[in-house]
């Protein structure tokens, strides 16, 4: 995991930039035509967005809030895998359900299904500028990912798309575009970070469950940061160190909204407002950019 900027560890697929190693085109491919069953549950979220934090609730919700089920996991990775790792499909295709899943594939790529309202689909979103300076720390651990020389290094290479997920903007417009032919929930981060319990509710009802107030209470209690960081299943601390360097750091980082101040400089602010304007302005999405 050396430093580099080259983008060794990239490849571009159909326009989307995947990880070489993790990901085959091959395999990527095939995901389009997988049978879709009403109970399948996808998690899709542009990398950084809140991916692990989704896979616990749903984890949760469906143990209805008893965490003893997710710590007889080795990683909630485990319970709810990577729908574009390869070599995947088979433990797709025969696994019982409800199957979950994350991605963070663009709309293109995932089951054609979906459209004919197959399923179900969580999309995370979050402002992207905090979504930066997280992607940032995640390849300084991330041992398939090269190590960017610094922030300023990483401010490009993400403003030029050159990393795993390509360009945010055009995640989040192609899925917002078909929000209306799938079964949906759209959800942010800074929702969930403002009101957890709110938002809680809205995935439990969104899953068709019927949870009581104490279970509930329990799926808010072991997803807030201070204890989902202390789950190692759910903090993915149990992922192999071949994966993930854990001295360089870990997802559980710091889960706030605005972190990004304290890394942009106000030239690097005004340039990725510039730009958040020209790609967004048709879609009618705001985000919340600090507490
Ligand atoms: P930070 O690096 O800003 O701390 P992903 O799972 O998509 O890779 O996203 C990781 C980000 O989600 C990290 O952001 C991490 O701290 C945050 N996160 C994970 N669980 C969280 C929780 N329970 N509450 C708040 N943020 C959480």
């Amino acid at each position: 995991n050396g430093v580099h900027t080259q983008d060794n560890e990239l490849f571009l697929h159909r326009g989307f930039k995947l990880i070489r190693g993790i990901h085959d085109p091959d395999d990527v491919d095939q995901i389009y035509d997988l049978e879709i069953r009403d109970s399948d549950v996808f998690v899709v979220t542009y990398p950084k967005s809140g991916t692990i934090w989704m896979q616990q609730i749903l984890l949760l919700i469906e143990a209805k809030g008893d965490v003893s089920f997710i710590s007889q996991a080795g990683n909630n990775s485990d319970l709810v895998p990577w729908m574009e790792v390869k070599g995947t499909r088979e433990a797709f295709i025969t696994a019982p359900s409800p199957r979950f899943r994350v991605s963070h594939l663009q709309y293109k790529f995932m089951p054609a299904a979906l459209s004919k309202r197959k399923g179900k689909v969580i999309y995370v979103a979050r402002n992207p500028k905090d979504v930066l300076v997280s992607y940032f720390y995640f390849h300084k651990f991330a041992n398939m990912l090269e190590t960017p020389k610094d922030f300023n290094d990483f401010f490009e290479k993400f403003m030029m798309d050159r990393v795993f997920g390509g360009s945010w903007f055009e995640h989040i417009k192609t899925w917002y575009s078909h929000l209306d032919d799938i079964n949906v929930l759209f959800i942010t981060y800074e929702e969930m970070i403002r009101d957890l319990s709110s938002a809680v509710r809205r995935i439990t009802s969104f899953l068709g469950k019927d949870l009581t107030e104490e279970q509930l209470a329990n799926v808010v209690k072991h997803s807030t940061f201070k204890n989902m960081k202390k789950i190692p299943q759910a903090s993915y601390e149990k992922v192999s160190g071949d994966l993930l360097n854990h001295s360089q750091g870990g997802f559980m980082r710091k889960g706030t909204i605005g972190d990004w101040k304290n890394h942009f400089t106000v030239a690097q602010s005004e340039q990725f407002d510039e730009v958040f304007h020209r790609e967004m302005q048709d879609f009618p999405l705001s985000f919340i950019w600090d507490m």
